[in-house]
């Protein structure tokens, strides 16, 4: 390949002064009675490079200057005429590679995001989703360094599965049946389905975890997990990206440790090898966000309990419009006023009704509770579910039948409980409600390249 990033012709010296060549798409362009002025973006930057095209020399440049079109530029990279700490091209020659005709959509040079939700096969063109996406590559990477450096596998859970982990009825069901058949009842139409029984998208890789973590000691996953909820909120899609560690021998602190390390590693990983897309996002999405970010990383994450935050909430004197007792299920409201009004930071909320949670939740002695905690964020709510694991065979099969689970098909899973039980936890990472956080982005579907919400697919 013989053209140059723009990155690198604007970053690296050895170029100056030599006959270079970049590709690109034109984001705008100028036209004076000598000389016509492009600037180019490849998406290697968010910064565009500066190409300068003296009329006399190069003729027909008409198709050259559509805004969207992609080129190939050869020139002399030299010192910009207006800007000395910059670099420009004098082109010399130059070749239409895509024309981009006059209904291209990124007309303007500032779109909103709700239309650019409209052309997402287009948006990555746009500064704000270049640095969205390079932020999710490079936190991405900061979450495997992570677990690797600290001796953890990776382990590919499946995707097709019999189980629902969480509970919820909220799988996806796969099927290889068509539309219009029919049986005289439900089991009939699962034995005759694939797999002989009923099967669906996973919601979440945990119980295949705990098998691996119950194997290999310190295990994590990183994957798609699905979920048919019927939420259309600016933090729920029915696809995403889950992170999902699980540690053997290891106690609900220890594994709450291990979140807030990984929390401030991701995020100081990121601010350091992001520096250009966080000082964009500081500037054009959240003020203060780099500060926010920074003082989160210095400060202990809150460690509040359920029932203290519930007497927060209910002497507040603030009006929810979910009424707080204890025993309900906080809501986005009630996790937003304790983050972000009463704490100002990061916390961990502890020890939950066992009636909310999941059934493979660590029972506490108190016999109302369990050992589990959700991880909230000021701006995001929710980023982390996260539970030491029942280990007792006999309450957690008293669990799994006031839930009226069908045992037979957790047999696996139980018999970890059979076999050499030991103490194990994890938790669960949103990845997209992590860049939310991270890039001050406020609705989930901005932060990955095709949301499914209810209703929208493509
Ligand atoms: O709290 P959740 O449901 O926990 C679990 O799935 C556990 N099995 C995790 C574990 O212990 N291994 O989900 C974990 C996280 C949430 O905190 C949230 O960040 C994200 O997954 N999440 C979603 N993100 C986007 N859209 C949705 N519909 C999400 N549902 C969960």
């Amino acid at each position: 390949m013989e053209h140059i990033d723009i990155v690198d012709l604007k970053h690296d010296k050895k170029y100056l002064n030599e006959t270079v060549t970049a590709y690109g798409w034109v984001r705008t362009s100028r036209n004076s009675k000598n000389t016509a002025f492009i600037e180019l973006n490849d998406g290697s930057s968010l910064s565009h490079i500066q190409i300068v095209i003296d009329k006399n020399n190069i003729s027909d440049i008409g198709n050259f200057l559509s805004v969207g079109s992609a080129l190939k530029i050869t020139g002399k990279l030299v010192v910009a005429q207006n800007d000395k700490d910059s670099v420009e091209i004098n082109a010399e020659k130059i070749e239409l590679l895509g024309k981009a005709p006059e209904d291209y959509p990124l007309q303007k040079k500032r779109h909103t995001l709700e239309f650019l939700r409209t052309i997402p096969h287009l948006r990555l063109r746009a500064n704000t989703f270049n640095a969205v996406f390079k932020v999710r590559s490079v936190l991405s990477f900061a979450i495997h360094k992570f677990f690797q450096d600290r001796g953890f596998a990776y382990i590919h859970t499946p995707i097709l599965t019999a189980n629902d982990c969480e509970g919820a009825g909220e799988v996806f069901r796969v099927t290889m049946h068509e539309a219009n058949v029919k049986f005289d009842s439900e089991e009939e139409y699962y034995k005759n389905d694939f797999f002989g029984k009923r099967a669906g998208l996973s919601v979440s890789g945990q119980l295949e975890g705990e098998t691996a973590a119950l194997g290999l000691g310190k295990i994590y996953t990183f994957g798609p997990s699905f979920r048919a909820e019927d939420s259309n909120t600016t933090r729920h899609v029915a696809e995403f990206w889950h992170v999902e560690p699980e540690v053997a021998f290891a106690d609900l602190n220890d594994i709450m440790k291990i979140a807030e390390e990984m929390i401030k590693y991701i995020i100081s990983y990121v601010l350091e090898n992001c520096k250009e897309e966080m000082q964009f996002f500081d500037k054009r999405i959240e003020k203060g966000l780099i500060q926010k970010l920074e003082a989160a990383v210095n400060s202990d994450f809150e460690v509040v309990d359920y029932s203290k935050a519930i007497d927060l909430l209910i002497n507040s004197g603030k009006k929810f419009d979910f009424p707080v007792e204890w025993g309900l299920d906080l809501q986005t409201e009630h996790e937003r006023y304790i983050t972000e009004e009463i704490f100002n930071k990061p916390c961990f909320i502890v020890n939950y009704p066992k009636d909310i949670k999941a059934f493979y939740m660590k029972q506490n002695p108190d016999g109302k509770t369990v050992a589990a905690t959700d991880l909230l964020m000021p701006g995001v709510g929710e980023i982390i579910g996260c539970s030491e694991r029942e280990t007792d065979y006999d309450k957690l099969v008293s669990a799994m039948k006031q839930r009226d689970m069908n045992l037979d098909e957790y047999k696996d899973y139980l018999d970890l409980r059979k076999y050499g039980s030991v103490t194990h936890s994890g938790y669960g990472l949103g990845l997209e409600r992590m860049i939310m956080y991270i890039t001050g982005i406020s609705n989930i579907r901005d932060v990955i390249l095709y949301p499914r919400t209810v209703g929208n697919i493509r």
